[in-house]
Order: C-alpha cells, then structure tokens, then sequence
C-alpha cells in the first residue's frame, strides 16, 4: 500500500508578527517546514504534497527543491477544506498522513507508527495529554473510552473544556475514507470553517475504527503559533540533542549553552565549552577541545586539535594537532596540516597552511599556500586582490616572513628563504635568498632637537 503525505501550510502566522511566513522561521537553523518534510521523507511516500496560500511562492521556492509539490488553497476556509485542495492528486487507495508545516519535530518513527495503526481499514490520530489544554480540539471520549469525536475549544461545552487529552491535528487514513468524508464537513460550527476535524465523528458513524496514539514527549507534537512557543521549542530541541551528545562521550561545560543547526559527528573524549554554535556538518576527531564562544561551520578538525576561544571556522580542513585562536577566522578553502598554529587576529581564506607553519599574529592570507615549518611574522598581509582579480601567493618550506611584511600578488617565495620585517614584497623571491623591500634606515649624528617657541 502506498503512502502520501499533505503538509497543511497556508495559514497566516499572524501571532508571529513577522514578514517571514511562519512555516518558515527556522528550528535549528533550519524553517519548521523543512523538518517536518524531511521526517515525512524517511517514510518513503510516495509523493509530499504541501498545501500553501499566504506566501506561497516563498514557501514552493523553499520546499521544491526537496521534491515536495505545492498545491495551494486560495482562501483559508478551514483544516478540512485544505486537505480536500490534494485529494484529486492523491491515489484513492493510498494512505494519507495529514502534518502540519508548523508542527516541526514530530519524528519519522512517530508517523511511522501512526501510518501502521490507520492501516487500510482505520482512521489514526495522534493525541496527546495536556496540563493546560486551551484553545485545542478536545477527544470526546464514550464512558466505554471510545473516541467519539474531536470539540474544537470554541465549540467545546463546559463539560468538554475540562478534557486534557488533545488532537495535535495529525492523523493517517485511507484516500478513498477520506474522500467519502470530506464532502460531507459542514461549516456550521463557531468558526465557520471545515473543520478536519470532523471526520472523527464521521468514522464513528460508518463504524470505522478509530486508533489513536501519543508521543513520548509532548514537543514532539508541539505547534507553534507565536515566538515564544517556537524559542521553547528551539531549547527543548537543543536540551535533546546536547544530552545525547553527553550520552555519546562528548564533554559540554553546559548543555543548556550549546547549538546545534546542523549535523555534529563525533569522536572520544572532545570538550566543548560555554556557547559554541555548530553548524551545517562538522566532524570532531577524538580529543578535540573547543573553547568558548565559538562557531564553527561545515568543518572537519583533526584529533586532538585545540580551537580556543572566539575562533569562527567555516568550511575549513583542520589536520591533527593544530591550534586555532583566540580569535581567528578560518574562512572558506581553509586547509591547515598537522601542528599548524593560527593565532589571534589571523584570517585565512583559500589558504593551505602546511606541517608545523606558525602564523601566529595579526595576519591575512588569502589564495595562498604556506609550506611545511614555516613562520609567517605578526601583521603580515597577503595582497590578493587588486580591486578586480585575485592572484595567488606560494611560501616555500621553512621560510620565514618578517613582521609587518606585504606580499603582493602573484608571487612565489622559495624554499628557505626570508623576508626582512617590513617589506613591501612585489618580485618572486629564489630558495634561501633574503629579500628586505623597504625605506633605508639613517642615523643622523648630531641632531639638534627642536625647541619651544
Ligand atoms: C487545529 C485543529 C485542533 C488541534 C490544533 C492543534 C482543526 C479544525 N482543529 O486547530 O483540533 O487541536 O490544530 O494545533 O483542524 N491551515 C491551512 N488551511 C486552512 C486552515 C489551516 O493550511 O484553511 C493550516 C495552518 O496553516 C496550520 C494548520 O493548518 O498549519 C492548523 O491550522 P490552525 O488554524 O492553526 O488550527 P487550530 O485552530 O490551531
Ligand atoms: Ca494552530
């Protein structure tokens, strides 16, 4: 039997208070939107049908590249009404899994579950309990504890206000079921809309079996509705994901200081200090430590490699045993070898720094390669660019560039050679040579000191 999913995405947001749609506004680092696609993708269905209205080309434009099809619903007339926008795509004898886009952390397994219990002959709904339950459809239960029906809040009796247990909106069951219903959902209730909702009631009566099921925690099935439900929500998210890391041997100074947007793998016995941010895919070998503050972005650090604190990395190689920081930027095309030193005040762009290299001070590097054991002098600047093109620089094994030195690309310098503090460097430089490029000193006897006027 094949499965398809509708992700119900076109409602306003308004709560949000914010240009951005809300299906939008990233968990993680990433819009709710996409995560609830890519769990729904782990099922492997067949088609992920999105339905969109309010900013719908800003939504197609994030979700199509995931292979996900937008179907809109030019007018919001209710959760029923937007389902029903996908039925004429959807195989009559597939399942269907109704999500919402705003409902992010609902897990593949979860939904997997949910889809088994619908089966060909059942309708599935996901509920869970809640100490306060305002303003969400309440489960009308018979005194046998049948499921009878789904009371939206403002249509709720005062008898109904008083259950805790909740539809979270997310529910499987068969097209063809789902097509008998939705024809028949009226708008005849408080907020004169069609209410999904209401195929509850109807199952029932068609003597359709009705399964339900919960989650382990009540995020997972969290819907966001205004700011500070999504914060909640990111920090819950981050508290799961930093104890795991925990669990899995990595030592956080504080897991309520520490983020994930992205995927982190990890070797053994790794520190990460107070307010570090990982992003996009990282890989930490065994006996990384990280200090504080820092951020570092699709990056492999080689073991035992110390970042320490403030250093921002982004998409950079690091070998074994290389220092990074206080306060370096590691930009884009960064490669660095074994026991490399990048210290403080040092940016690196498209830069390969070699075995052993120091550069520890104040520097730029960019388009350029450092060979093995060399040391690059506190402010010196790779000139790479002339206001239009970049060109390439090259330092040869042991060289030893003076501080305060510009080299001016392009530019080669040899193997062993040196460059005295302060040059202007223009001209390739050959193997073991000294090059100085600047003002001659002069020392001038006899110099009488001005004097007041
Ligand atoms: C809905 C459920 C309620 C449940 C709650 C959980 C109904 C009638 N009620 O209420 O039982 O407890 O969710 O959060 O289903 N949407 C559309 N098109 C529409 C209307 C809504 O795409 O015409 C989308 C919204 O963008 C949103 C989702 O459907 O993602 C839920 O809509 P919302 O208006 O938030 O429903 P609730 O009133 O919260
Ligand atoms: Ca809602």
């Amino acid at each position: 039997m094949s499965l398809e999913v509708i992700i119900l995405a076109a409602g306003k947001g308004t709560r949000m208070r914010s240009d951005l749609p809300k299906v939008l506004h990233p968990l993680a680092g990433k819009p709710m939107l996409v995560h609830a696609v890519e769990q729904a993708q782990g099922l492997l269905p067949k088609c992920v049908y999105i339905i969109v209205g309010h900013h719908a080309d800003q939504v197609e434009a994030t979700v199509k590249p995931l292979g996900a099809e937008c179907v809109p619903q030019d007018q919001q007339l209710g959760t029923g009404h937007a389902v029903a926008q996908a039925m004429p795509k959807v195989d009559p004898d597939a399942i269907v899994l109704v999500l919402y886009g705003d409902v992010p952390l609902v897990p593949t397994s979860l939904m997997q579950q949910l889809v088994n219990q619908a089966g060909d002959q059942s309708l599935a709904i996901l509920t869970v309990t809640l100490e306060d339950a305002a303003g969400y459809g309440r489960i009308v239960r018979d005194h046998n504890g049948q499921i009878q029906a789904i009371v939206e809040h403002k249509d709720a009796n005062a008898q109904q206000l008083k259950i805790k247990e909740i539809n979270t909106g997310i529910l499987a069951v068969k097209a063809s079921l789902l097509n008998s219903w939705l024809p028949r959902i009226e708008s005849n209730n408080a907020q004169g809309e069609i209410y999904l909702t209401d195929i509850v009631a109807m199952a029932v009566a068609d003597g359709v079996g009705i399964m339900h099921l919960q989650p382990d925690h009540p995020q997972q099935t969290q819907g966001v509705n205004d700011r500070l439900q999504l914060a909640d929500l990111e920090r819950w998210y981050q508290r799961q994901h930093a104890d795991q890391l925990l669990r899995d041997g990595v030592q956080l100074a504080d897991p309520t200081r520490f983020d994930l947007r992205g995927e982190l793998t990890v070797g053994r016995d790794i520190y990460i200090d107070i307010n570090v941010i990982i992003e996009g895919q990282v890989h930490l070998e065994d006996g990384v430590h990280i200090g504080p503050n820092c951020h570092i972005k699709d990056a492999h650090i080689g073991m035992g490699t110390k970042i320490l604190a403030n250093s921002v990395i982004d998409q950079a190689q690091v070998a074994q045993n290389c220092s990074i920081g206080p306060f370096a930027r590691l930009r884009p095309g960064t490669i660095l070898h074994e026991h490399a030193k990048v210290g403080n005040f040092v940016e690196t762009k498209n830069t390969t720094v070699g075995r052993a290299s120091k550069v520890n001070h104040f520097t730029y590097l960019g388009d350029t390669k450092v060979g093995k054991n060399v040391n690059i002098g506190a402010g010196t600047i790779t000139c790479n660019y002339d206001g239009v093109n970049k060109f390439k620089t090259t330092i040869g094994d042991g060289a030893f560039i003076g501080s305060n030195s510009a080299i001016v690309a392009p530019v080669n310098i040899g193997v062993d050679a040196t460059i005295g503090a302060g040059s202007t460097i223009t001209k390739d430089v050959a193997d073991e040579h000294l090059a100085i490029a600047r003002g001659k000193q002069r020392n001038i006897a006899f110099w009488a000191k001005p004097i007041k006027i």
